[in-house]
């Protein structure tokens, strides 16, 4: 279906109640009713989803800390590896673990910060009894637990959650060899599968509620997901859930730009993160080339705008779903294969709470592409409508359909020839090694006298009485002398 101009009443830029967005809206004159954007319907009935929160402000779980249990929430992060728990009062929280009150608390007297892409919080270090009661088959543990005292742009107001369970390898924890991450511990002393299994399933379709969904499980436990998945993609430097980004397309055009700039400096499986991240160089290119392929929109603003929290509003069933393209991602699978997962508009544009909810006719959405410092981080809008399997014991990330969440086609395996090229490589020169370098060349002038002093010496002592007085040996030493 085509859109033209003339299928535009109006549009227009307004503020709405929430932050200072600008509002595009694209009225067509006909709405006509195409039959309903492609999202699974929810499975019946719903199973008991552990996974709860609020789109934009992250997936939390509940946790019980401490004897007797103190209950909280806390957001789950496949990007770092600290059990985190507020120790403190915030205006953003409504409650802080207080560890006066429980009798197994353990304060190991060292301090602890965690710097994330947005946000940090410092505190200190402290082991007591963990559960998480919605995972099924795990037990109360003794883990280490991080006691945020202060924070900065860390908690999110309202967003009911109050630390931070992060589910990455050691490699990641703070401070550096000082903490074993909750599931290490788990797997360690209960004997549980090293893996997780993740299924996110973004909000409802064609609802108000903007609350999400979904699931975590651990060993052998996996829900309706694929414990085996057939899509594989290997965990490249075991420290975040580090991947190889092969091809990316947008609608049929591949973005042509060589595929290590897709993984410079890594790309990061983060549920954290709610938007797909890129380098500004491929966003660059992803956005132009979907500015390309909605021309016939006539949008008043192009794609690029955007970026940064600006909102497009359209009628509901309207066939701007069947103009926005799809974007694929192609992953490794092997040094000469690969797989894509294809993610429909219904992944990338993000609802958005209307200022005026009982206005039904129109819908509004958000961007979910968005810039990053070199890195590419595939958040929940990657990560939702898929079952992702976090096999830490074969060191692979595994991939397959899930029955929540917006459709997202996976397709392979594809032959790929140089996936090794796509891995992002270190410059020689980085800053380390040229401090090093200089060190070295210092050392060796410095040495250089002292070897000329010695050379000199054996000189004198050893050669010069067996050679001819005539050698440039000899006009050297003169002149040094
Ligand atoms: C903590 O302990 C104090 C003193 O025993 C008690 O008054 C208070 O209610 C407890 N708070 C919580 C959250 O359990
Ligand atoms: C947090 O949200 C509540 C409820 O929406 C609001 O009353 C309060 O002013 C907010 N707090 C801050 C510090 O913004
Ligand atoms: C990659 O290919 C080489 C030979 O082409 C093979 O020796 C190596 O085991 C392969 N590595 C993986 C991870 O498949
Ligand atoms: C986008 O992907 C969906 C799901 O895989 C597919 O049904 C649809 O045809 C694709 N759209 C285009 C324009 O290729």
């Amino acid at each position: 279906m085509e859109w033209t101009k003339s299928r535009y009443l109006w549009f227009t830029r307004i503020n709405l109640s929430f932050g200072a967005c600008v509002v595009l809206f694209l009225v067509p004159i006909t709405s006509t009713v195409l039959g309903h954007p492609p999202i699974k319907p929810s499975p019946d009935p719903g199973p008991a989803w552990n996974l709860g929160g609020i789109l934009g402000q992250g997936y939390d779980i509940d946790v019980e800390i401490g004897t007797p249990p103190q209950k909280f929430k806390v957001l789950v992060d496949t990007g770092s590896s600290n059990l985190a728990i507020a120790a403190a009062a915030h205006d953003y929280i409504e409650s802080f673990f207080i560890v006066d009150n429980s009798t197994t608390f353990v304060n190991r007297k060292k301090k602890v910060k965690v710097i994330y892409a947005q946000g940090q919080w410092s505190g200190y270090l402290g082991q007591d009894i963990v559960s998480f009661p919605t995972i099924k088959g795990t037990k109360p543990i003794l883990t280490d637990l991080s006691l945020i005292t202060e924070s900065e742009n860390f908690y999110i107001n309202n967003s009911h959650w109050q630390g931070i369970l992060g589910l990455s390898y050691a490699a990641l924890a703070q401070p550096h060899g000082k903490v074993v991450p909750w599931f290490d511990r788990l797997t360690k002393e209960r004997g549980i599968n090293n893996s997780l299994t993740l299924q996110l399933c973004g909000t409802e379709a064609q609802s108000s509620n903007l609350n999400h969904t979904g699931s975590l499980f651990v060993g052998e436990f996996a829900g309706d997901c694929n414990l085996d998945p057939k899509f594989t993609s290997p965990i490249h430097h075991a420290w975040f859930y580090e991947v190889l980004i092969v091809k990316m397309f947008v609608g049929q055009n591949q973005v042509e730009i060589p595929c290590n700039e897709f993984n410079t400096k890594k790309t990061i499986l983060d549920s954290g993160t709610s938007d797909l991240r890129l380098p500004e160089k491929v966003l660059g290119a992803v956005l132009d080339l979907m500015r390309s392929q909605t021309q016939d929109l006539d949008l008043p603003q192009t794609p690029q705008s955007w970026i940064g929290g600006d909102i497009i509003c359209w009628y509901k069933d309207s066939e701007a779903w069947h103009v926005f393209p799809n974007i694929t991602l192609h992953f490794a699978h092997n040094n000469s294969t690969g797989f894509s997962i294809t993610l429909t508009p219904h992944s990338y544009l993000r609802p958005v709470m209307k200022a005026n909810p009982s206005n039904d006719s129109f819908e509004c959405w958000q961007m979910g592409l968005d810039k990053s410092e070199e890195e590419t981080v595939l958040g929940a809008v990657v990560l939702e409508g898929l079952c992702v399997q976090l096999d830490r014991k074969r060191g692979l990330v595994g991939f397959s359909p899930s029955t929540c969440g917006p459709t997202v086609d996976i397709q392979g395996l594809f032959n790929v020839s140089d996936i090794k090229k796509c891995a992002y490589v270190p410059s020689s020169v980085n800053p380390l090694m040229l401090t090093a370098y200089i060190m070295a060349s210092i050392s060796l002038v410095l040495l250089l006298p002292i070897m000329f002093v010695v050379v000199r010496r054996m000189w004198e002592t050893f050669l010069k009485p067996r050679v001819q007085p005539e050698t440039p040996f000899i006009s050297l030493d003169e002149n040094n002398t």
